[in-house]
């Protein structure tokens, strides 16, 4: 925070001899805070300015014009240390009261720039399961994080609508029930069909040949094949439609695997023309030894095409529509290799914008009682955890809470929130174990922390009335908790680029608990409403930003923030 400003100072004090730039890639912030809030290490400039680093700091504070924001420096050894003003960092909060932190950042870095997410890109026919969870949420929060640095985001649904499964599901339910009932009942229906599917033809080699065939009559749009296949994707929509409403979730395209039935030719043009297929066992196959790796297979024996076939063919089609200056697929970190290999042959291909495709890998999702191992058999589907997250939420707020006039609305909002909370508290690379107890606890690091914070913060905002910030006196949240909180505040944007630049939504959350603990640190040692008047309009309208600021940052990672609960 503030970075930018102080090495300016510091570059104009060196005569010019130190960069801008520099200066502010070496500025840092020290662990402890009675060492100041910024701090420069004068070590890597003596070589270039050929003086001790002491006196580097020395020179350097004497011919110093700091902006306002610093109140003083020290020098400590080979050290320059700023200590923000109190004044100037309450001026800078005030100055920020009118602004929409909840729409878009101060400075918009991403303006003119479309990024491309590809995320939960969920399988037709297939359970959304809690293995779904991570990519939906992780990719939503980074859409909006993206769009509110300024970028113009795209989210991608890359529906794995296509495969055998769909030649097995026909099977099943011309076997076992009919296309109507399909479409009359629910997802957990027709998975039903499939599960049963796969017992039975375990004995029954037979089913698969059928399967087989099924599945080639709607590769060749046969009608009647094509009707199924078009119940089964209606199905599964309407499915993972209630679960993004409920997690607050868009796409702006579901262009997914079928969608690239016809558009693969070209590119396997262009890798012929380029003599990368090579033939192995009659299938086509693209040589990745160089790299250590085994081969990308892209035309099977039979003429199938593959995943990987229609993922080079995505990224051709996704260049073309969108003109993108990155592409970032959200997908588990058990799919490295399939991207490895995707971005070696795009690159071998010539295609422009390899270097601009990215895997945001993460880990796995686990239930505490271990049933999501996929061994036991038994899916845990996310609806369910939903459900079971928000009946939790209920009771808790039922306990603590009883007068509160919407349980229903607030306990969905916690409860869901709870789960998303769980899902982009870590690095996204770590694998997750989920426990209900554990996010639904009010006091952790856990949604309903910060939105229970928010709602506190409401609740004395109600109570204080309007305040008026020209009559407020800040020396009232100028107390170490309350510049504690102000400094938080200021840093908002600082961990929203964090997080675009990281693609880790993880330090939005982070954020989001650190701004409630120091915001309740203050709230226990200060009254926010007394007698003094100026006082009060200064710990009000500190209230009111921790609260705009505590909102937006829940909304950048999707979870809403009750007025009270
Ligand atoms: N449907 C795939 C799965 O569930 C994920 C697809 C990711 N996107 C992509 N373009 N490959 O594993």
């Amino acid at each position: 925070m503030f970075e930018k400003e102080i090495a300016k100072s510091i570059a104009a004090a060196s005569g010019g001899a130190l960069a801008e730039a520099e200066v502010e890639a070496a500025l840092e912030t020290p662990k402890e805070s009675r060492l100041g809030d910024l701090a420069l290490p004068c070590f890597k400039f003596a070589k270039t300015l050929r003086k001790a680093p002491p006196l580097i700091a020395k020179e350097l504070a004497e011919s110093l014009l700091p902006p306002d924001i610093v109140g003083r420096t020290e020098v400590a050894g080979g050290y320059l240390n700023f200590f923000f003003s109190a004044d100037a960092l309450c001026g800078r909060l005030a100055s920020a009261a009118d602004r929409d932190w909840t729409v878009t950042a101060g400075e918009r870095e991403g303006e003119g720039k479309t990024v491309l997410l590809d995320f939960s890109s969920v399988n037709i026919a297939k359970p959304f399961h809690i293995g779904h969870l991570s990519t939906t949420v992780i990719g939503a929060a980074l859409y909006r994080i993206f769009a509110f640095l300024g970028y113009t985001p795209v989210g991608i649904n890359h529906l794995g609508d296509w495969g055998t499964q769909f030649g097995k599901l026909i099977v099943a339910v011309k076997k076992w029930s009919d296309i109507d009932e399909v479409r009359a009942k629910d997802e957990y229906f027709l998975n039903s069909l499939y599960v049963r599917y796969h017992k039975e033809a375990e004995s029954d080699p037979s089913m698969d040949e059928e399967a087989r065939a099924w599945f080639k009559r709607i590769e060749d749009g046969d009608r009647e094949a094509t009707a199924y296949f078009d119940v089964f994707k209606e199905v599964t929509m309407r499915a993972v439609g209630k679960i993004y409403d409920r997690l607050g979730v868009k796409f702006d395209s579901y262009a997914g695997e079928s969608f690239y039935n016809d558009k693969m030719q070209p590119c396997l043009d262009i890798l012929k023309e380029k003599g990368l297929l090579t033939l192995s066992e009659g299938a086509e196959v693209v040589r990745l030894d160089e790299w250590d790796m085994p081969p990308c297979l892209l035309v099977k024996a039979d003429g199938a095409t593959l995943y990987a076939t229609r993922d080079i063919a995505a990224a051709y089609y996704r260049a073309k529509t969108y003109d993108f200056y990155k592409c970032l697929y959200v997908v588990a970190y058990q799919q490295n290799l399939h991207f490895k290999q995707l971005f070696k042959v795009l690159e071998l291909m010539g295609f422009e914008k390899a270097a601009d495709m990215e895997h945001v890998a993460f880990g796995m999702v686990s239930l505490e009682d271990g049933s999501m191992s996929t061994r036991s058999g038994r899916v845990v589907w996310l609806s369910e955890v939903l459900d079971k997250a928000v009946e939790k939420a209920r009771k808790i707020i039922e306990e603590k809470n009883p007068e509160e006039a919407d349980k229903d609305a607030v306990a969905e909002s916690v409860g869901v929130g709870a789960v998303v909370f769980s899902a982009l508290w870590n690095n996204r690379i770590k694998d997750i174990v989920f426990s209900f107890d554990k996010v639904l606890n009010f006091d952790g690091e856990t949604a309903p922390y910060v939105q229970y914070t928010h709602a506190r913060c409401a609740s004395a905002l109600r109570k204080g009335g309007d305040f008026d910030l020209a009559a407020a006196d800040m020396r009232a949240i100028s107390s170490e908790e309350g510049l504690d909180v102000v400094k938080c505040l200021l840093g908002f944007e600082d961990a929203v680029r964090l997080a675009a630049k990281t693609r880790e939504p993880c330090y939005v959350t982070r954020y989001a608990v650190e701004l409630a603990e120091k915001f309740n640190r203050f709230y226990i040692g200060h009254r926010i409403i007394g007698e003094d008047r100026g006082a009060t309009n200064a710990r009000l309208f500190l209230a009111y930003m921790t609260k705009s600021t505590l909102a937006a940052a829940l909304g950048l990672i999707g979870i809403s923030a009750p007025e009270s609960m």
